[in-house]
């Protein structure tokens, strides 16, 4: 509808394509201050699963690790049938985005729900830390999730779009991002790192680990798992498998959303000189951090 809107990082901030809410920048697609302002309103449960991340950190990946999780736990709890592709959610899983009714609706779903965010700690519906929600921080790699993030922005109309790899890097180094800066990010749910309702996941190792990585998860979140159901959610949870079934499940998104998948794409992007610049500010804004030393970076 809003067609597609050519974008270089100068002009960024007039694009219509997104504005701002409390100094964040949200995809008018997808987000609303309406919304925002009834968030408010979602009654947090203990048992509720939240997944936070930055935008392409992995969160359509580990997101289906924690459906499939949940079926399996409701499949043991509740002797509830579900089915391969059996949808969990009633809503749609991202919290900001919706309808200003998403919350009174959510408020009568069953336990347990799946609930991903892309949001800053402090921008969070209150209830969520008030009532104890367990938290799932799912970090990635700067340099790949802006390589990522340029490929997807320029690969759907509803985000702004860039003429060059260098118009991106200048935006996604200058706070210019839908959601916000990557390390405005990280610096704020560091001040959570140690929250006991609070684990983190690095994407590149559940790349490396994946069994171990789900086992993790599912401990976290008490889900008892056998051996057999751990094989089978990391095998339907590979790369290969959503890719495969990307079109089922997310339909002309799929090809953009599942792209490669793997960990330093970012070398056949990065000049030497923009890869300096990402290591200083990644060193500037995380160097003695909690969610740094995870990062491995
Ligand atoms: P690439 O663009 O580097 O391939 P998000 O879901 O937060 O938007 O993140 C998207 C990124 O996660 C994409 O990265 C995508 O390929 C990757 N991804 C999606 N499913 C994955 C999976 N099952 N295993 C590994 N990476 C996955």
């Amino acid at each position: 509808i809003l067609g597609k809107a050519m974008a270089t990082a100068d002009t960024l901030d007039r694009d219509k394509l997104l504005f701002s809410y409390k100094g964040i920048l949200y995809p008018v697609s997808f987000c609303s201050p309406e919304v925002f302002r009834s968030m408010e309103s979602l009654e947090a449960r203990s048992d509720d699963i939240i997944l936070a991340g930055y935008p392409k950190s992995g969160t359509n990946w580990v997101g289906q690790i924690l459906s499939d999780l949940v079926a399996i736990f409701e499949k043991k709890t509740q002797n509830k049938e579900s089915s391969e592709n059996d949808e969990n959610l009633e809503e749609f899983p991202y919290l900001e985005m919706g309808d200003t009714e998403k919350y009174e609706r959510m408020n009568k779903l069953p336990s347990r729900r799946v609930i991903f965010t892309h949001l800053l700690p402090e921008n969070l519906p209150r209830s969520i830390f008030k009532n104890k929600a367990k938290i799932l921080l799912l970090l990635r790699n700067p340099k790949d999730v802006a390589t990522s993030f340029y490929h997807f922005s320029n690969g759907i109309s509803t985000l702004p779009s860039y003429e060059t790899w260098d118009d991106f890097f200048v935006a996604f180094m200058t706070k210019k991002m839908a959601w916000g800066c990557y390390f405005e990010y990280l610096s704020k749910w560091n001040k959570h790192a140690a929250d006991e309702n609070i684990m983190t996941i690095t994407y590149e190792e559940l790349k490396e680990n994946p069994v171990l990585g789900v086992k993790n998860i599912a401990a976290f979140f008490g889900i008892p798992l056998t051996e057999k159901e751990l094989q089978s959610v990391v095998e339907r949870c590979s790369f290969q498998s959503m890719k495969k079934n990307s079109q089922k499940t997310h339909g002309a998104f799929g090809n953009i959303l599942f792209r490669k998948g793997g960990v330093s794409d970012w070398k056949n992007l990065f000049s030497e000189d923009q890869n300096e610049k990402m290591d200083k500010a990644f060193e500037e804004h995380m160097r003695g951090t909690k969610l740094g030393a995870k990062l491995k970076y």
